[in-house]
């Protein structure tokens, strides 16, 4: 296919979950962008072996079971199981599935340890400091601020104190500068390249790699009062799963080739220390490590109290895994951050999907069963292809080796976009051959080149969409005729025209419907009304309160974002026909504003004046009986007997006008 001869083993790695959490977009995303770039190699005719799996053991383990009530392997047993069905959902193709618990990783995880302990790269020492359970971490004392939050996570932090073995971490930040020197290309995008660089250059410090305080780990060999430091065990899965050190196991073929995928949140583990602790055996560090970015959703951080975590299993089952699968990898350029939209989903369904793959699908097909009884024009009439079919086929090859090239940089939005230019070229070129006018015209001749030329560009286009929507793929191929399984089509053995058999289309169900919005958006708010519903756990068709006991935690966060100030309560007026409002005249400090509040029927207007209460300032603007109200006062409610009560949020007398309420 492509000029490139450096074909040879490819050896692919997703980062191995926690199973404290269900699986979500986050996890999918990572799992089948991997799961593209191993189908392409193998696609290419490369050996391509391709590895996901759990990660098993540490505190947040630990405590998510006692949280349960389970032992941590039986919490492990439990989760690890959705992982696996979500990737069998996805058509995720990977070759093995680790679990760090699994007796074959546990000896490397050991045999890692001894070794670099008999080397002298690790050593006893004792350790204290910040640590950070949900991350796993100890924070380095420079990045702690007062509140002793984590600097990722915001959650806070536990003072730790134990003896601890330590990696000779800064031994190799030398050995690390001049191998990234020599391989720009090991840490992708650039910008993480930059990023990883500057850290190893301002100096690293060695790296305590066990604990004492934990029992949920492999523990330390010839000291089982330690366990390895979660970190550590987890990073070695990438070379136990491959057989390590058994000579003549996979490892020798493969190892030479990893590369790893992760998210732009674990970038440091494996471009630092990972490789530092690979030279320190004596093996190769990766060939590359990618790190993506990060998904919000609707523009907001995924968090469970938000209740806005995207479920793949939910999206598949609406979408379909091809339609998920498409708009996570052609969303967003591969890299860089984004942000998920159900709608915005549905739309590309549509445009892409539907409106650009599905119609060259269908009115290639219908044309061939309408003028030629569905029989294939044979490959023959490829010899009479004037310029505007010789333009098609040198696209559809440039398209190919353009893939190629954007594949080998992991740039998968980049390579969808390459090889949609080929689909559109082709839906253009039905609309300036005009097939249907050349039907009555010219039967034989000319016909038979364009049909022939579109079935070609479908059945190229079809292995080159194969390794991001395997299924659409296969039903494409079947539709076209073909013979066998587009699983195994190999893009070297690839020519335009290449086929003498006599072939019958077969058109079938069509690819991706279109999806009404108008009615889709019924569809959605009925689904989000039952989510909040079963969230709340209130039925919110009715007036139920919500009760106290239904409040999430909330993350600190969301409460920084309100602008609650003191203000002075300077006018009160009465609003026509209506009798349970009044227009308040308030002073918040900086600027005099106006709030409409429903609280007329508690308060003469006399009683209100001079008083100083609390106002959500920062809340988007509302018209009540046409006039604009800016901000919320707060009171308390309750109910008194069946009557209901209220009382103001106030501040002492005299309190300065503006205040913030923190
Ligand atoms: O970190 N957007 O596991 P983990 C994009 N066990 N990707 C996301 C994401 C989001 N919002 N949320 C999660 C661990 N991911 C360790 C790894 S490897 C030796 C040990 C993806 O369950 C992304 O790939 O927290 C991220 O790196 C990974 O899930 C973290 O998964
Ligand atoms: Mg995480």
């Amino acid at each position: 296919m492509t000029e490139k001869d450096k074909r040879g083993g490819f050896y692919l790695t997703t980062p191995i979950y926690y199973v404290n959490d269900v699986p979500h977009i986050g996890h999918a995303y990572t799992t089948i962008a991997c799961d593209v770039l191993a189908r392409w190699h193998r696609l290419a005719g490369d050996e391509s072996r391709f590895l996901t799996g759990t990660d098993e053991h540490g505190q947040k383990i630990q405590q998510a079971a006692e949280k349960r009530g389970m032992t941590p392997i039986q919490l492990c047993d439990e989760v690890v199981v959705n992982f696996k069905k979500l990737w069998v959902k996805l058509g995720i193709s990977n070759n093995d599935f680790i679990r760090t618990t699994e007796e074959r990783h546990i000896k490397v995880a050991q045999y890692f340890f001894k070794t670099l302990l008999e080397k002298d790269d690790i050593y006893k020492g004792s350790y204290e400091g910040w640590y950070c359970v949900p991350c796993e971490t100890y924070v380095p004392d420079a990045q702690i601020g007062d509140e002793k939050l984590c600097p990722d996570c915001r959650r806070p932090l536990t003072r730790m104190s134990e003896e601890s073995y330590f990696f000779r971490l800064s031994k190799y930040e030398d050995k690390l500068i001049e191998y990234y020197e020599k391989h720009p290309d090991a840490i992708m995008p650039k910008a993480r390249y930059n990023e990883v660089m500057s850290f190893i250059k301002s100096g690293l410090q060695d790296l305590s790699i066990s604990r004492t305080t934990l029992k949920w780990g492999i523990p330390v060999p010839g000291d089982d009062k330690h366990v390895i430091y979660v970190w550590l065990d987890a990073l070695i899965n990438y070379i136990s799963a491959v057989g390590y050190p058994t000579p003549g196991e996979m490892w020798e073929k493969h190892w030479p080739n990893v590369r790893h995928m992760v998210g732009k949140d674990i970038i440091r583990f494996h471009s630092v220390i990972w490789p530092a602790i690979l030279l320190a055996m004596g093996l190769n560090p990766p060939v590359r490590v990618f790190a993506h970015g990060w998904w919000t959703v609707e523009g907001e951080k995924m968090s469970k109290s938000k209740g806005n975590v995207v479920d793949p299993f939910e999206m598949v089952d609406l979408y379909g895994t091809d339609a998920f699968r498409y708009f996570v990898l052609r969303e967003v350029p591969f890299g860089n951050d984004g942000d998920f939209s159900e709608l915005g989903m549905v739309q590309r369904i549509n445009s892409d999907l539907a409106n650009d793959l599905g119609n060259l699908l269908n009115r290639t097909l219908q044309m061939i069963e309408k003028y030629r009884d569905a029989r294939l024009p044979e490959a023959g009439s490829l010899s009479r292809a004037n310029d505007l079919d010789l333009g098609l086929k040198k696209t559809a090859h440039d398209v190919v080796s353009k893939m190629d090239a954007e594949i080998d940089d992991f740039a998968l939005e980049a390579a969808l976009k390459t090889l949609w230019s080929l689909i559109s070229a082709g839906n253009k070129y039905i609309d300036e051959t005009e097939p249907w006018r050349l039907g009555r015209k010219d039967p034989n001749d000319r016909l038979d080149v364009v049909l022939r030329t579109l079935w070609e560009v479908l059945r190229i286009a079809s292995i080159l969409v194969f390794p991001f929507i395997p299924e659409t793929a296969r039903h494409i191929w079947q539709q076209l005729g073909l013979k066998g399984d587009v699983d195994s089509a190999r893009l070297p053995g690839w020519r335009w025209g290449d086929s003498d058999a006599v072939i019958d289309v077969k058109k079938g169900d069509v690819l991706f419907p279109r999806i009404d919005i108008a009615k889709w958006k019924e569809e959605k708010s009925a689904r989000d009304a039952t989510k909040l519903a079963a969230l709340t756990g209130s039925d919110c068709s009715s007036d139920a309160p919500i009760e106290e006991s239904s409040f999430d935690e909330t993350e600190i966060d969301d409460f920084k974002k309100l602008e609650i100030r003191v203000a002075l309560i300077e006018q009160v007026e009465t609003v026509d026909k209506a009798n349970k409002l009044y227009k308040l005249h308030i002073d918040i400090g900086r600027e005099k504003r106006v709030i409409v509040s429903s609280i007329r029927e508690f308060f003469k207007p006399e009683e209100l004046v001079g008083k100083k209460i609390l106002v959500l300032c920062n809340l988007k603007p509302a018209k009540f009986r046409g006039i604009e109200s800016n901000g919320m006062l707060l009171a308390a409610e309750a109910d008194d007997g069946g009557k209901e009560i209220i009382s103001l949020a106030t501040v002492d007398p005299d309190f300065p006008v503006g205040s913030l309420v923190h």
